[in-house]
């Protein structure tokens, strides 16, 4: 446990705020081959992620019923199941249920794991976790851009965190920051809205530049859908696109991992090289900075102005089974 001023990170937490519900990013796509098995810790379970013979992938909660064997840990595939390393019973990846018993020709009937919705898109395997078991509530989006001949194949890259996951949502609705984190000249004039039953965030913010025609407005937009997915899109300067996409995905209440798609334009690239791509990331791990060594205070001191994070905490309220 990290050591801040002699107190542990956890008893600077004034409190936990729990782990919202949502669709999380678990794994890459290009990270799991079929037949092959992984270990996964998130939202606080431990999981097994498995590429079943026909395809797909599948996520069942990881220790075994008959004795407690993680099956992430020397588990196999067999056809659409996982078999547990210990006796090789076999658990059908959608429903969980135990399929087989190689030595006993009765399955109890309370051999079962909790199985997990599944969604592969955008290059990212996304389970939905939900504190009270209910079924998904909403869509994972499509990034349009990976169909889209105009904008490059994207470059990916992961970042972990020891922070709690809302406190890195909550820096699209601080415009402030941008000022003194990512060096803008101001703080920028930021728009608000909310919609898709209230689930959907946009803000954006307009940023000055400099161009040889003169000073032009450059609007940086932020999806976020509920806590853990988020866009940031500028295209406001003439020829230079950029989109970055992101699923931040809550390891437990302290720890976050979020997986990033950043895309240009291909005459971006054309003019600007791969150095465009470091100058972008060289502004998340700004913010990075920041949020590896901050704490999630539940009840922040807010000024009067600082009414766009006072409206974030209430927006994020909706995605916590019970009151945080
Ligand atoms: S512990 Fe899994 S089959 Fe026995
Ligand atoms: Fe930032």
């Amino acid at each position: 446990m990290t050591q801040r001023n002699g107190a542990s990170r956890t008893e600077l937490v004034d409190k936990d705020p729990g782990i919202p519900n949502g669709w999380y990013a678990v794994a890459w796509s290009k990270e799991l081959d079929p037949g092959e098995v992984k270990r996964v810790h998130c939202f606080g379970h431990e999981l097994v992620l498995f590429r079943s013979r026909s395809g797909g992938a599948k996520v069942l909660s990881a220790y075994c019923p008959h004795l407690g064997i993680h099956m992430g840990e020397g588990g196999r595939v067999m056809g659409e199941t996982v078999r547990c390393p210990q006796h090789g019973w076999q658990f059908n990846g959608d429903s969980g249920e135990c399929t087989d018993i190689p030595y006993c020709d009765e399955i109890p009937k309370r051999a079962c794991v909790r199985s997990w919705d599944v969604v592969e898109r955008n290059l990212m395997i996304f389970v939905w976790h939900h504190a009270e078991e209910n079924p998904p509530e909403w869509e994972v989006p499509t990034v349009s851009q990976l169909e889209d001949p105009e904008w490059c194949e994207p470059r990916t890259f992961d970042l972990e965190v020891p922070v709690h996951m809302q406190d890195m949502a909550e820096n699209n609705m601080d415009p402030v920051h941008f000022r003194y984190v990512h060096s803008a000249t101001d703080v920028p004039e930021t728009e608000f809205e909310i919609a898709d039953d209230g689930r959907f965030l946009k803000a954006v913010s307009y940023f000055e530049q400099m161009t040889p025609d003169g000073p032009i407005r450059v609007p940086l937009v932020r999806d976020t859908w509920c806590l853990g997915m988020s866009s940031v899109e500028s295209t406001g300067i003439p020829g230079a696109g950029l989109f970055m996409f992101s699923s931040t995905t809550p390891i437990d209440n302290q720890n976050t991992i979020s997986r990033w798609l950043l895309f240009a334009t291909r005459n971006t690239i054309d003019t600007a090289g791969e150095e465009w791509f470091e100058g972008i990331t060289k502004g998340v791990m700004d913010d990075w900075q920041v949020w590896t060594n901050k704490i999630h205070i539940e009840s922040p001191v807010f000024c009067k102005a600082d009414t766009p994070l006072i409206e974030f905490r209430k927006w994020a309220r909706q995605f916590y089974s019970k009151p945080a």
